[in-house]
C-alpha cells in the first residue's frame, strides 16, 4: 500500500516503538507513586518532557501533557477566559480545524462568548490588519489562530500575529498541530503564549498530545483532580505513549534541514507529475508559505469522493479533505473560506507526505492518480454538484 494520508495520521516510527516497549511491559508503575520502581517511570517522563521543550524551543515547566490536540486547544480556550472572567470575546478564523472551530461555537452560543472570526485570502493567508482590527483591547480574552492548516498546509505568519495580539493586550494560542516537527519553532523569540501540538502527527502514537503554557501567563486547568502535571492537567499520565511523543519529538528535531528537504522534494516530484499529467490541474493554497508535507490539488472534473474509491482500490490512501470530518457531506470548509467554489471544493484531493514515502511509491502514486482521472472523467464529467466526504 502507499500511505499519503500523514496529516491524518502519522506511521510510528519504529524507534518510538522500541522506546515505548518497556513503559508498556516492566516500567508499568503508576509515576506519581513514591516506591523505587515509580522512579524510571518518573524520570522518563522528565526525558519526555525535555525532548518536546527541545523541539519547541520552551522550557520543561512550560510542557502540560494531555491526551490530544483537541483536549490541548480546549484547554488553552478554557484557561484564557477562568484567567480573565472580566473578558467575553475571541478571536479565530474561518479557517480553523473543527477542534478550534466547535468549542467557539459552544461558548458563542451557550455561554455569552463572542466570537470573531476573521477571514482567510485565496491563498489562505490571515490579514495581518483585519486581525488587529479585530482584537479589542480589555476585552478579547483569547486570539487563536491556526500555525499550518490541515488541509491545505498553508502556513500562517503566526511570529507577527502573536506580537499584534501581545501589543493589543490579548492571550495568544496557536493550534501547531501540523506545524510541530515539520518547520522549525522556536518559541523563546515569539510572542506565543499557549501551543497545542499531538503526537500521531508527527510519527508518535494516537492519545498524547500537549500543550505549551507560557511561564509568564496564568493557568487553569480544564481537567481538575489529582494533581498530575503541576495542578495543570489532572489524570495519571499515559507514560509510555508521553515517552514515544519524546522520542518522536527528538527525531524531528534531529532531523536536518536537508531530511526536511527530502520530504518535499517528495512533494514537489509528485505535484509536477499531477500537474503535467493531469490537465487543469492547481495547486490550492499559497505555493511558498505551505509545509513541505502537503499537497492540496484541484483536478477538475472529477469528484474527490469518487477519486478515493478508485485510488482505495488501488491500495493508495489520501484525503478529500479533514480525515477527522469524514462522513460530512459538505464541501471543505477551509476551502470555502479561501473562497473555492462548490466544484473546486468538490474536485480537491489532499496529499500529505513523510519521511516514510519513497520515490517509487510517489511514482507509481501519480501514475495511479492520472489513470484515475482520465477514468472519471470518461465516466461522467462534473455537473450539479456531486458530494465531498469533508
Ligand atoms: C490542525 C489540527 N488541530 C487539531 C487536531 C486534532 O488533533 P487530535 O487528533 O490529536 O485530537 C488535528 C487533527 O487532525 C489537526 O489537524
Amino acid at each position: 500500500m502507499i500511505y499519503l494520508d500523514s496529516n491524518a495520521t502519522s506511521q510510528v516510527a519504529p524507534e518510538v516503538l522500541d522506546a515505548m516497549l518497556p513503559f508498556l511491559r516492566e516500567h508499568f508503575a503508576n509515576p506519581s507513586s513514591a516506591y523505587r520502581i515509580a522512579k524510571p517511570v518518573r524520570a522518563a517522563l522528565d526525558t519526555a518532557r525535555q525532548q518536546c521543550a527541545a523541539l519547541l524551543g520552551a522550557t520543561p515547566g512550560e510542557m502540560i501533557f494531555t491526551s490530544c490536540g483537541t483536549e490541548s486547544n480546549n484547554a488553552a480556550i478554557a484557561s484564557a477566559l477562568a484567567t480573565h472572567p472580566e473578558r467575553n470575546h475571541i478571536v479565530t478564523t474561518t479557517a480553523e480545524h473543527s477542534a478550534i472551530l466547535e468549542p467557539c461555537t459552544l461558548l458563542s452560543q451557550h455561554h455569552g462568548i463572542e466570537v470573531t472570526r476573521i477571514g482567510v485570502n485565496r491563498e489562505g493567508l490571515i490579514d495581518l490588519d483585519e486581525l488587529r482590527e479585530a482584537i479589542r483591547p480589555g476585552q478579547t480574552a483569547l486570539v487563536s489562530i491556526l500555525w499550518a492548516n490541515n488541509e491545505t498546509g498553508v502556513i500562517n505568519p503566526i511570529p507577527e500575529a502573536a506580537a499584534i495580539a501581545r501589543q493589543r493586550g490579548a492571550l495568544f494560542h496557536t493550534d501547531a498541530v501540523q506545524a510541530a516537527g515539520k518547520i522549525p519553532i522556536n518559541l523563546t523569540s515569539l510572542s506565543v503564549d499557549l501551543l497545542s501540538i499531538s503526537g500521531h502527527k508527527f510519527h508518535a502514537p494516537k492519545g498524547v498530545g500537549l500543550l505549551y503554557a507560557s511561564r509568564r501567563v496564568r493557568f487553569q486547568p480544564l481537567l481538575t483532580g489529582g494533581g498530575q502535571e503541576a495542578g495543570r492537567r489532572a489524570g495519571t499520565e499515559n507514560v509510555a505513549h508521553l515517552v514515544g511523543m519524546g522520542e518522536a519529538a527528538s527525531l524531528m528535531l534531529k532531523q536536518s534541514d536537508a531530511g526536511r528537504g527530502s520530504v518535499r522534494a517528495l512533494r514537489d516530484r509528485f505535484e509536477e507529475k499531477i500537474l503535467t499529467g493531469v490537465s487543469g490541474a492547481e495547486i490550492n493554497g499559497h505555493l511558498i508559505h505551505r509545509l513541505p508535507t502537503t499537497s492540496n490539488l484541484h483536478l477538475p472534473g472529477i469528484d474527490s469522493a469518487g477519486m478515493l474509491i478508485l485510488l482505495d482500490e488501488a491500495e493508495i490512501y489520501c484525503s478529500a479533505s479533514s480525515a477527522c470530518h469524514t462522513g460530512a457531506l459538505s464541501p471543505s470548509h477551509v476551502l470555502t473560506a479561501m473562497g473555492c467554489d462548490f466544484h473546486r471544493a468538490a474536485s480537491s484531493v489532499r496529499f500529505s507526505f513523510s519521511r516514510f514515502n519513497s520515490e517509487a511509491e510517489i511514482d507509481r502514486a501519480a501514475e495511479a492518480v492520472i489513470a484515475c482521472c482520465q477514468k472519471l472523467r470518461s465516466l461522467r464529467p462534473l455537473e450539479g454538484g456531486p458530494v465531498i466526504t469533508s
